[in-house]
């Protein structure tokens, strides 16, 4: 039994988890599985009321399951940062989800706002370390409020860290099996500390792996390229932050952020999938947003968490049936409202 820790979240959270566990009810129905899922309260609203953000226990309880599928974190009426370093990350390294694994795929019939760029030119997958870097929260101030105000941030690179996650895009570059092509992205010529031992590691995993090829992209010319060549990619692997940015980029030339969804993965232990767009409070209870990035990352689940690899290859089918149905991908102008989406989903499997 595949046992589902659920996270609506907050904003456009529970509409869309709505109708990814819509899908998963037909793709356990269809490849006779059987699936649990558990509601956590975890966002903005919990917070608000109990002033708490992750509750003690919390953690321990998640790791019960075989896999999360987060909705949005994120509220209006919350500082930023309170949310996003006390649910999303806090959970990232606790379950020490060290891998953030996005695709970056175009469907056929989608918008891309790339000239003369097509699904075949945009397939590739970004590994972003989850668990380092910037993101660590080390650093601080002194002389807080004062013209000698000094304030930090510190870019950590363990070695451990890197080569884990530097081992598991070798991995997945030679299990994907297409241009068995694996980019680092870095920026080895400025930050020659942190990006110098991941320009090592990166060589010395590299000999263990003959067969695939690699590349190096400055972060910048990667940015460039993304967006004028994005068919040089296959995988990428890159640090927590350039990650964070890039993904984004990457969103946008595979239709936007409707689509996008990602993996919070640690590969033997609880991993965390979610739509990578965010709460869009704009839009919160209208049926409007999209919910084919919440599904593809149920997809994703299925195929990294649950060993449903057939089921989790039907849903990506039923994804591209359905995309070529609707109008765009942008909430509010898709020609069907949230729960049509999910249901036409649902209905192609
Ligand atoms: C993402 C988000 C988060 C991140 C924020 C909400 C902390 O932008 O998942 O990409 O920076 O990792
Ligand atoms: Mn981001």
């Amino acid at each position: 039994m595949l046992k589902i820790a659920v996270i609506e979240g907050d904003g456009t959270g529970p509409e869309v988890v709505a109708e990814g566990l819509k899908v998963l009810e037909a793709a356990a129905k269809k490849h006779r599985f059987q699936f649990s899922t558990q509601k956590f309260d975890l966002g903005g609203a919990r917070y608000l009321k109990t002033g708490e953000v992750l509750p003690p226990g919390t953690v321990e309880e998640l790791r019960k399951f075989d896999a999360i599928l987060l909705g949005a974190i994120g509220h209006p009426d919350v500082a930023p940062g309170i949310l996003e370093k006390g649910v999303l990350l806090e959970l990232r390294f606790q379950l020490d989800q060290y891998i953030n694994l996005r695709p970056v795929k175009l469907y056929e019939g989608v918008d891309c706002p790339l000239k003369d760029k097509g699904p075949a030119d945009i397939d590739f997958v970004i590994i972003r370390e989850n668990t380092e870097d910037l993101y660590v929260g080390s650093g601080g101030f002194a002389h807080k409020g004062t013209r000698m105000e000094v304030a930090t941030q510190i870019m950590l690179a363990t070695y451990e860290g890197v080569e884990r996650c530097v081992r598991y895009a070798f991995e997945l570059t030679r299990k994907r099996g297409r241009r068995k092509l694996l980019t680092l992205v870095a920026k080895t010529n400025v930050l020659t500390f942190a990006h110098d031992l991941w320009w090592r590691v990166f060589q010395q995993v590299a000999r263990e792996f003959p067969d695939v090829k690699t590349d190096y992209n400055h972060v910048d010319a990667c940015c460039m390229w993304m967006v004028k060549n994005p068919e040089f990619y296959d995988v990428i692997v890159t640090p927590n932050m350039f990650g964070d940015i890039i993904t984004d980029l990457g969103a946008m030339i595979q239709g936007g952020m409707g689509i996008a969804a990602g993996g919070n993965i640690h590969p033997r232990g609880v991993s965390m999938y979610e739509p990578i767009g965010g709460s869009a409070p704009k839009y919160t209870g209208q049926n409007v947003i999209n919910p084919l990035a919440a599904i593809g990352a149920l997809a994703m689940l299925l195929r990294h968490s649950a060993a449903q690899e057939k089921a989790a290859d039907d849903v990506e089918a039923a994804i591209q049936k359905v995309v070529r149905r609707m109008k765009s991908l942008s909430a509010g102008k898709m020609g069907y409202s949230t729960s049509e989406v999910g249901t036409m989903v649902a209905e192609s499997l």
